[in-house]
């Protein structure tokens, strides 16, 4: 079986309920062959799945392990559950930079994603510094094996791994499609050493990210989606992006 095309367009601090309906009145639906999954502040998650129902699918940017408690300003993987928002993205590099976000809090964020039933988006990537020390494999391997070594794994699909270099995101500068291309087959390497289904899960590219360069990054066999940001906020362009043509 092929895998299926996965697209996330991660709004980051972006959009209000109003202009995110605008959006969604412009946005074709989805695809057979492909998962697309937009992902908007928290405040728009609950009306926009009132609104939406089931013709576009939704999820949060982040969540925290605990269940519930006296974490201030922190929402759940389980609450997201209760409230059936099915995906999450774990681990972007803006929480990683900005928010303190160590490999182990996004591997107890992971085991709490799985473990209330949701899909998590993980998210590795380097920065240009280790790229230019010629650090970028082992510093994803080391990524990879912290949030994903040993979890429990209901089923391939269940996993989105996101390669995004630090440096590709927001700067206009997208891994060239042979840069992408061999550290999603690392990645997929690493995951095969994991005793994870490493052939089905979802490996998907995320930095700039754009329609025009879209198609080269796709043909890339070890490419299976995007995860976009800046070009997902406008439907037309995001449109353009997940129904790319060779
Ligand atoms: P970008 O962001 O497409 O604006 O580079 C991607 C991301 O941060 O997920």
């Amino acid at each position: 079986m092929p895998r299926k095309e996965f697209f996330g367009g991660n709004w980051k601090m972006h959009h209000t309920l109003k202009s995110a309906l605008i959006f969604f009145r412009d946005m074709p639906p989805e695809k057979k062959g492909k998962e697309i999954v937009f992902f908007p502040p928290f405040p728009l998650l609950l009306p926009l799945k009132d609104k939406l129902g089931d013709s576009f699918r939704l999820g949060a940017q982040n969540c925290f392990y605990e269940e519930q408690g006296a974490f201030t300003g922190e929402v759940s993987a389980w609450m997201l559950a209760e409230e059936k928002i099915p995906y999450v993205i774990i681990g972007h590099s803006e929480r990683r930079s900005l928010f303190g976000e160590t490999d182990e809090i996004i591997r107890k964020k992971t085991e709490a994603a799985l473990r209330n039933g949701l899909k998590p988006v993980i998210c590795v990537g380097e920065t240009l510094e280790q790229r230019d020390k010629n650090r970028h494999f082992k510093i994803i391997e080391n990524q990879l094996a912290q949030a994903l070594r040993d979890i429990d794994l209901p089923s391939a699909e269940t996993l989105i791994v996101a390669y995004e270099p630090v440096w590709a995101i927001g700067t206009s500068r997208t891994a060239s499609p042979a840069q992408a291309q061999e550290m999603h087959a690392w990645i997929r390497k690493n995951l095969q050493s994991f005793r994870l289904p490493s052939q089905d899960i979802r490996i998907i590219y995320g930095g700039s990210v754009k329609p025009s360069n879209i198609a080269e990054l796709m043909a890339c066999p070890d490419i299976d989606g995007a995860l976009v940001g800046g070009a997902s906020l406008n439907p037309k362009d995001f449109a353009s992006i997940v129904h790319w043509e060779k």
